[in-house]
């Protein structure tokens, strides 16, 4: 093993959970239901022969122009004033995360996430030395006012304010909370007054079972301080890993200069257009809700026959369940003894950025479940494991 001091931004990194996939049923990962996988062949024979000197060459810096007019184009029908000038193209919205710390933040600057927030988020901030504002969320969102008030206390210590806002509006993950619109409203008006730039990440909105669609924040920003993440991965496929950012076209510029990866694929960003123009996408968007709703209220129904002390809101829509048990649980012991058990789960406290003091207490009665991967039967089985994994602790 080579004995060498790995950099500052890797050391600070916990170390990686299960790896073993194994037999277990899966409730931790967000992945895509594999019936749903679309079948994209038709799509790539075309790309792979019409447009070959295209898709197989280095691809623009930005994007293919067609990509990013085709992602303008679905931001403008969804209420935002985008033109294809404002997209960056990514590797995944994953990679719009890490890019926007880099275009944004220095090594020991502030953030501001909610608290729980996205965990694959996490290392990413933290990989750029980062600390963290945490907000609490209720039934609304994240609570704006709390976070109004955590910006005027840190000014009055007379502490830097916070780099950026990061965001997950719609079926938050994991709590599977949708921002109102009032909330959404009162969010880009104190960015707005404060000058703090917004990292929207709303991969699931398109996921939507029943319920009213409220604005993006993005749509609601006249002012340029939203940034728009996307990506295909909830409404096509992970695997492809395309995704975007958008916001101002200055900044978008000096974004895509940090972008070193040679362009991101022009095949499967040529491979994504054809699917959409030749007609799959909407009745793709239509099959895989209904999966997804019919997944979730499976799940719902196995929490509520076998965890009877558990409490849920139901999402209306997106990939998780968001459980909260009784007083003296403890998720992340609890996880552990479910992977025994043969259903992988994850702890409360993952999701936590995990500085402030004050929401420390709770964070281990919580737990994510994922319902986007397994079947009806896996469902039932699943949380039937957990079940007994849960009763056999406090016995
Ligand atoms: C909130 C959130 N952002 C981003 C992503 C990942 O997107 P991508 O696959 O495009 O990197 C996920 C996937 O689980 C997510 O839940």
């Amino acid at each position: 093993m080579l004995e060498a001091t790995v950099a500052r931004r890797a050391a600070h990194l916990a170390r990686p959970a299960h790896a073993d996939g194994g037999s277990a049923i899966s409730f931790d990962s967000g992945y895509a239901f594999p019936g749903t996988l679309p079948d994209l062949s038709a799509a790539a024979e075309r790309a792979l022969g019409a447009y070959r000197r295209e898709a197989l060459q280095y691809g623009p810096r930005f994007g293919l122009p067609d990509m990013r007019e085709w992602i303008a184009t679905l931001m403008c029908d969804d209420g935002a004033n985008v033109v294809p000038g404002d997209v960056l193209v990514t590797n995944g919205a994953k990679h719009g995360i890490e890019l926007f710390c880099r275009l944004f933040t220095e090594e020991g600057d502030t953030i501001v996430v909610s608290a729980p927030t996205y965990f694959t988020a996490i290392p990413i901030f933290r990989s750029f030395g980062l600390g963290f504002v945490e907000v609490a969320q209720d039934g609304e969102g994240i609570e704006v006012d709390t976070l109004r008030q955590q910006l005027h206390e840190r000014e009055r210590q007379g502490l830097e304010p916070p780099k950026f806002i990061y965001n997950v509006t719609d079926f938050h993950n994991p709590s599977g909370i949708t921002m109102s619109r009032r909330r959404r409203e009162a969010l880009v008006a104190l960015a707005t007054e404060r000058q703090i730039p917004v990292l929207e990440d709303s991969p699931y909105r398109k996921l939507r079972f029943e319920g009213q669609q409220e604005p993006s924040l993005k749509s609601l920003d006249s002012a340029g301080v939203v940034f728009a993440l996307g990506t295909v991965s909830k409404i096509m496929a992970p695997g492809l890993r395309i995704g975007w950012v958008a916001g101002p076209r200055p900044l978008i510029a000096r974004m895509g200069q940090l972008k070193s990866d040679g362009g991101t694929c022009p095949l499967t960003q040529r491979v994504v257009l054809e699917f959409s123009k030749g007609g799959g996408l909407v009745p793709h968007l239509r099959r895989v809700t209904q999966t997804y709703a019919d997944n979730r209220d499976r799940m719902v129904a196995a929490v509520r026959r076998e965890l009877p002390d558990v409490t849920l809101a139901i999402p209306q829509g997106g990939y998780y369940l968001w459980l909260h048990f009784p007083a003296g649980t403890d998720t992340d012991a609890l996880a552990e003894r479910a992977h025994d058990a043969g259903v992988s789960v994850i702890g409360g406290s993952a999701f936590f950025a995990g500085e402030s003091v004050c929401l420390l207490r709770d964070q281990r009665r919580y737990m994510r479940l994922a319902f986007s991967h397994a079947t009806h039967v896996e469902i039932d089985e699943g949380v039937r494991r957990l079940a007994a994994a849960y009763g056999s602790s406090r016995t």
